[in-house]
């Protein structure tokens, strides 16, 4: 229970602890605390170059691909420190998915598309593979634009219809967490309207962190919202906190478009 407003507080997922991260020399990241709620969209705020994606790919360690990157402090998902040494990785990323900038669909069939992850898992049971993709496809709201042209190549959809596929590719492994980094920002207002509303209805199974520089949106879509500044959380709270009375004077200062 959140002891000022009365509403009760969701647990967290994901638990990010003093995390520090440096590119070399460079410090991207100071001493970041902060918990993700299940179940809740999470905004990530900020102006350019503050370390949203840098924050992000911390929570499936994607930055373990970068050499120079050095990482210090914790985070835990469902309660599992992951930059352990047992961490096992793949399955990490199989549990927090992500969904790019741009959308990035393979040159194969929409249904392959999205039956990719269980193909590389070893599924091989057809009736499985139907479900799931259908099911995938459903939840990310393309399956009645799509269901008739399955085996169609995914390149010939629109730049929104090829949004959405990725989220589906990334539902039909069923991940707990859903990273998206600005999944939004090639697409017209229509297409994203309709990417905003499959967060709607997502975040009743998943948990998801949505990085944009769009305010309106994260006050439209985000439950709760942390306006990022040069490489620290300024601030986190509920998102209508934020967008109506933020504690500082910098929140409201970026809010309001003063500054950023
Ligand atoms: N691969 C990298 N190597 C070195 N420095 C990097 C790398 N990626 C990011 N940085 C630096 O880390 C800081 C944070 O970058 P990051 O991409 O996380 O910001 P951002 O908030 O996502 O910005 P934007 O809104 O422009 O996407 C920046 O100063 C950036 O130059
Ligand atoms: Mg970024």
């Amino acid at each position: 229970m959140d002891t000022k407003t009365g509403i009760a507080v969701p647990p967290p997922v994901v638990e990010i602890e003093k995390l520090e991260l440096f590119y070399g020399q460079t410090q991207a990241l100071h001493g970041i605390t902060m918990p993700i709620h299940e179940r809740q969209v999470t905004a990530f705020i900020g102006p350019s170059g503050c370390g949203k994606s840098t924050l992000l790919r911390c929570l499936n360690r994607l930055n373990d691909l970068i050499p120079s990157v050095r990482i210090s402090g914790r985070v835990r998902v469902a309660g599992e420190d992951i930059f352990a040494p047992d961490c096992d990785v793949i399955s990490l990323r199989r549990r927090v998915g992500m969904v790019f900038q741009k959308s990035n669909p393979f040159p194969m069939s929409i249904f392959e598309n999205v039956a990719y992850g269980l193909r590389i898992a070893g599924e091989r049971d057809q009736r499985v593979l139907d479900q799931t993709v259908e099911h995938s496809l459903r939840a990310a709201a393309l399956w009645d634009e799509v269901k008739d042209r399955l085996g169609s190549s995914a390149l010939r959809l629109s730049g929104g219809q090829q949004q959405r596929l990725c989220i589906a590719r990334t539902l039909a492994v069923e991940p707990r967490v859903i990273l998206m980094d600005e999944p939004c920002s090639a697409l017209d207002p229509i297409a994203t309207g309709r990417v905003e509303e499959t967060i709607a209805e997502l975040k009743k199974e998943y948990t998801i962190v949505i990085v944009t520089h769009n305010l309106q949106q994260a006050s439209r879509v985000s439950d709760y919202t942390a306006f990022f500044y040069l490489g620290r959380l300024i601030e986190y709270d509920r998102t209508v906190k934020i967008f109506t009375n933020p504690g500082l004077k910098q929140t409201e200062d970026y809010v309001t478009g003063r500054f950023g």
